[in-house]
């Protein structure tokens, strides 16, 4: 192992489904290549979204660029702010991220966004990034179908601020997951059982693959980044 690092937060709140799998894949590649990756599962913590304090943005103050309130999060946001590489995994509701990760990105991204005139960034580290989506529709309804266009709208939101606070992030996307584990035995007439039951045998380990090659790639940005600085 090297002294790299990598922070997966996962936003959705069922274990073992699709965002974590998306995510233990990422982690799988990722380690691969030595870099030392730490999950953490927003919905085992007790924390809010951003209380509008502006603590982290009083001239002089202790705790300018910083997230001090405190809850968990507080912790985790200090050791994240210093990591190499951090991923952002959520399943898709109603169109966004959830209602976790969307108060976690309020709170990561705010202290370093300055309101100056170039919204300039004053995070410490420019680390790597990379968000995993995973949904219930395809990747014809996002593009083609205006409720699918709301959706990346609303991804494209939180990709442009993670972009101007840290990193353009990678993206990896799971469209058409399975949901349930017997389709016959929830209300869901809108879904066909067997195309889902395809989707999930045939069309779900590409997607992990694809997870775990971006997990390689971002161990080797990474590695090769600590070599440039280290001959400096
Ligand atoms: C409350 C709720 C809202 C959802 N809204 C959407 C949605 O707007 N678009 C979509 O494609 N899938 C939607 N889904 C489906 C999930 O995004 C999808 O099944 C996801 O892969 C679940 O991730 P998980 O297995 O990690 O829980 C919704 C699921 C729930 C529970």
């Amino acid at each position: 192992m090297t002294d790299k690092k990598i922070f997966i937060i996962n936003g959705s709140p069922r274990k073992n489904w699709n965002t974590d799998k998306m995510c233990q894949s990422f982690a799988d590649g990722a380690k691969s290549k030595g870099v030392s990756v730490e999950t953490i599962y927003l919905y085992d913590l007790n924390f809010k979204g951003c209380r509008s304090c502006f603590a982290c943005k009083l001239k002089g103050g202790k705790n300018f660029s910083r997230c001090a309130y405190p809850d968990d999060l507080t912790p985790i946001l200090d050791k994240i702010s210093k990591c190499d590489g951090l991923i952002l995994a959520s399943p898709i509701y109603f169109g966004n991220v959830t209602a976790e990760m969307r108060a976690f990105v309020e709170r990561l991204l705010f202290p370093f966004f300055q309101y100056d005139k170039n919204f300039s960034s004053t995070a410490p580290k420019r680390m790597e990034t990379a968000i995993i989506y995973t949904m219930n529709i395809s990747e014809q309804f996002l593009k083609e179908n205006p409720l699918g266009q709301r959706t990346k709208n609303a991804m494209e939101s939180i990709e442009t601020f993670v972009e101007l606070v840290l990193k353009k992030p990678q993206i990896i996307y799971a469209f058409d997951t399975y949901q349930f584990n017997d389709y016959e035995k929830y209300a869901s007439s809108a879904f066909d059982p067997v195309h889902k039951a395809k989707q999930r045998d045939e069309q779900f380990p590409k997607y992990l693959q694809k997870a775990y090659d971006e997990g390689v790639n971002m161990a080797k940005r990474i590695l090769c980044r600590g070599i440039m600085q280290d001959s400096l």
